[in-house]
């Protein structure tokens, strides 16, 4: 095993001396075809024997506990041969603690909606007839608080605050100041493919087919439930329709599967259905977040607050973290920076694509511009000088940032004009045109991985790890990485993926996949390329690997040749070091984007929209800004449409499926334009990459925000911005 710490940058830039020159490339993805056909096998899709089909059944009571199921009745319908409701079985995701059980016993209702029980059936519409008919009964306990804004809610705060200076007296001081409140509602994570997992057994041996994001946290979650050993669970998650969060704990479907298919002595299919999706798996917390800014009259911080609520079911350990951007973003020296967190009885507040920065960036990126209009001063320029030179906290430099570049290099792609920023200026017929900016932060993290790779006889190369891919193209990358260090095209680089027998990568969560298991990718081949070395008799640095061809001085052998018949595998592992604690990490961006409100409807268009985005290295420049394309989606389907509603009297999700809560559609989404600003971070990977997945969406809703106050001059600080709120 060839493995790193990474405790120092590696300045070393590899990837680029070699000879290849497959990294970067807008590759298409090898598994687009048997998506795009329907040949991709995803979880519920595999034909296995004699599989039995289960329904969970979910709560109608907001709290309490059960304390009859009438399993007799369901069980003499027709097709029914068995119902379930163990204890091993999970009411919710794990959150919080990823690789541990989740937190609460089924039996105990916690929320409206909280999975109970399985009903299996022959068929899936017997399944799912009895589970409808399955009389429950209760015992349901009174006054669980459901509203985050009801009075009296047990409000404490977080640890963590940072408190610096004196911001009220900051406040108090200030040329210019503002003091203003943003809310944003639930979100729910829609990922296109709904949870499903087949399980079998094979003695005491469990197999489980599953649309999981982090095979890595998933298994010891899955063992810890069960109380198996780790070796004992496999779970294959070779395609992955989207996650964007929900599956990275393993969800409801999961556990309720495996334990039918112990106590039936079968395989089991369980797939939840869409409002299962998006009223038992997790919701974005919502946000009330107050945001105070105090600057000179040159627009210099002086103050920055940033204050949040957000809230979860008792219990659980996560909490949206607001304000992970704001902590290292912008100057101030007089900072106030804490949470506040109360618990209720709506479904599990989770990781949600972009946890955190998602809401934080666009609240704040709406105040920000708020208080450039108060000073009078282009909101570019504003961010501009107030970029700090080291973390404002944490006496950090950044590993790298290019916000001045990604401010000015999207500002110029878009044709920002910043001399006007008077509201109501420009009418085309009925709508108001506007347009509006806001920066784009979202923290950056390695990941412990491992992954290996093989050099075959014929020449062709295998990469094994149980890495996923969720549609973010790791499939891709990896084969691009190992291509481009084994001197192969990658179409003959297999990426295998998605299997817990192989070794264990980094997940796909926290936009960590592609820097962390792309760098045990390149850790194993460079094991890989020292054997080749070795057999070659030469140094590394004398070794020129391109097309299936060893060049060494004026020796030239096919690769084929120098294998001959002993195969060449390794494993490589990267595990995050000191550098880590040495630099502060994220990645930075810009967005820039013109708007159309209808004057009579309130009706508002975005007409276009440019992302610029410092990232790192690019390992695929299609699959990266395909990211930035979906990230910028979300920020548009935020600004306008997104939010979960809860029955403010028993907490119960009142739009649980894509017909009534609005992703954007193709109509809805303009032209968009991505743009990279060339960057290189060696303290971020050994690959030099960074985090994409999730930046796109860090505060894209802030600039429509600001596009829609110049267009008409209303300021709406409640999200989503339908029309009711602007007319
Ligand atoms: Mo992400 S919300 O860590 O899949």
């Amino acid at each position: 095993m060839n493995t790193l710490t990474f405790d120092k940058p590696d300045t070393d830039d590899r990837l680029d001396t070699m000879a290849q020159g497959v990294i970067g490339k807008a590759l298409p993805r090898p598994d687009g075809p048997g998506k795009t056909s329907g040949t991709a096998p995803y979880a519920a899709e595999y034909g296995i024997e004699n599989c039995a089909e289960g329904v969970l059944v979910t709560a109608a009571i907001t709290r309490g506990t059960v304390t009859a199921l009438d399993v007799d009745a369901a069980c003499a319908m027709p097709g029914v041969v068995g119902v379930y409701s163990d204890e091993r079985m999970i009411a919710r995701p794990a959150q919080g603690t990823a690789g541990e059980a989740p937190v609460q016993h089924i039996e105990k209702v916690a929320y409206w909606g909280q999975p109970i029980a399985v009903v299996v059936a022959e068929t899936f519409e017997q399944a799912r007839d009895a589970a409808k008919a399955l009389k429950v009964e209760y015992n349901a306990e009174d006054g669980a608080p459901v509203d985050p804004d009801a009075q009296g809610l047990e409000w404490s705060e977080k640890s963590g605050a940072v408190r610096q200076g004196d911001l009220d007296h900051a406040m108090a001081e200030a040329a210019h100041s503002v003091d203003v409140t943003y809310t944003t509602p639930g979100h729910n994570s829609a990922p296109m493919e709904p949870h499903a997992a087949i399980a079998q057994w094979d003695g005491d041996t469990l197999t489980v087919h599953a649309s999981l994001q982090m095979l890595n946290y998933n298994v010891p979650e899955l063992a810890d439930t069960l109380g198996l050993a780790e070796d004992k669970v496999h779970i294959i998650s070779r395609y992955v329709g989207g996650g964007f969060g929900s599956k990275l704990g393993i969800s409801p479907d999961v556990a309720a599967a495996s334990i039918a298919a112990m106590k039936l002595g079968r395989p089991v299919r369980v797939v939840l259905s869409r409002q299962q999706v998006f009223q038992c798996v997790m919701r974005r917390s919502e946000t009330t977040q107050r945001i105070r800014l105090a600057a000179d009259k040159d627009g210099r911080l002086s103050g920055f607050g940033h204050e949040a609520k957000v809230t979860n079911l008792p219990e659980e350990d996560f909490f949206e973290p607001v304000l992970q951007a704001s902590k290292f973003l912008y100057a101030g020296e007089n900072r106030v920076l804490a949470m506040e967190t109360a618990r209720i009885h709506q479904m599990t507040a989770g990781s949600v694509r972009a946890p955190g920065e998602a809401v934080g960036m666009q609240a704040l990126e709406a105040a920000m511009d708020e208080l450039a209009n108060e000073i009078g001063m282009d909101p570019l320029e504003l961010r501009l000088r107030n970029i700090p030179e080291k973390h404002p906290s944490k006496d950090l430099p950044f590993s790298s940032r290019k916000l001045a570049e990604c401010l000015k290099a999207g500002a110029e792609a878009f044709g920002w004009d910043g001399s006007d920023r008077k509201p109501c200026q420009r009418r085309e017929g009925e709508w108001w045109i506007g347009t509006g900016m806001a920066t784009a932060a979202r923290i950056h993290n390695l990941s412990k991985a491992r992954a290996r790779v093989t050099l075959n006889a014929d020449g062709t190369a295998e990469v094994a790890t149980d890495m996923t891919d969720i549609g973010t193209g790791t499939y891709t990358i990896l084969g691009q990485v190992a291509g481009e260090m084994l001197g192969l095209d990658p179409a003959d680089v297999v990426v295998r993926l998605g299997d817990s027998a192989f070794p264990r990568g980094s997940g796909s969560g926290g936009s960590w996949g592609a820097a962390s298991t792309g760098s045990a990718v390149y850790q194993a081949c460079l094991a890989v390329r020292a054997e080749l070395c070795d057999r070659m008799g030469c140094d590394e640095g004398d070794l020129t690997l391109k097309d299936g061809f060893a060049t060494v001085g004026n020796e030239r052998r096919a690769l084929t040749d120098i294998v001959g018949d002993a195969a060449i595998e390794r494993e490589g592992a990267i595990e995050p070091g000191k550098t880590q604690k040495e630099y502060a990490l994220a990645t930075f961006g810009s967005f820039f984007c013109e708007v159309a409100v209808n004057a009579w409807t309130g009706e508002t268009r975005v007409r276009r929209m440019t992302g610029a985005f410092g990232i790192g290295r690019v390992l695929n420049e299609m699959t990266a800004r395909s990211q930035c394309y979906g990230g910028m989606v979300w920020g548009i389907g935020s600004a306008l449409t997104e939010s979960l509603v809860f029955d403010r009297r028993d907490g119960h999700l009142v739009n649980p499926d894509l017909a009534e809560y609005h992703v954007p559609v193709n109509l809805d989404i303009p032209d968009l334009e991505v743009m990279f600003v060339e960057e290189r971070d060696p303290a971020a990977s050994p690959i030099q990459a960074k985090g994409v997945g999730e930046l796109g969406i860090c505060g894209g809703a802030g600039a429509i925000c600001n596009a829609i106050y110049h267009a008409c001059g209303v300021r709406v600080r409640d999200f989503p911005m339908t029309p009711d709120r602007l007319i």
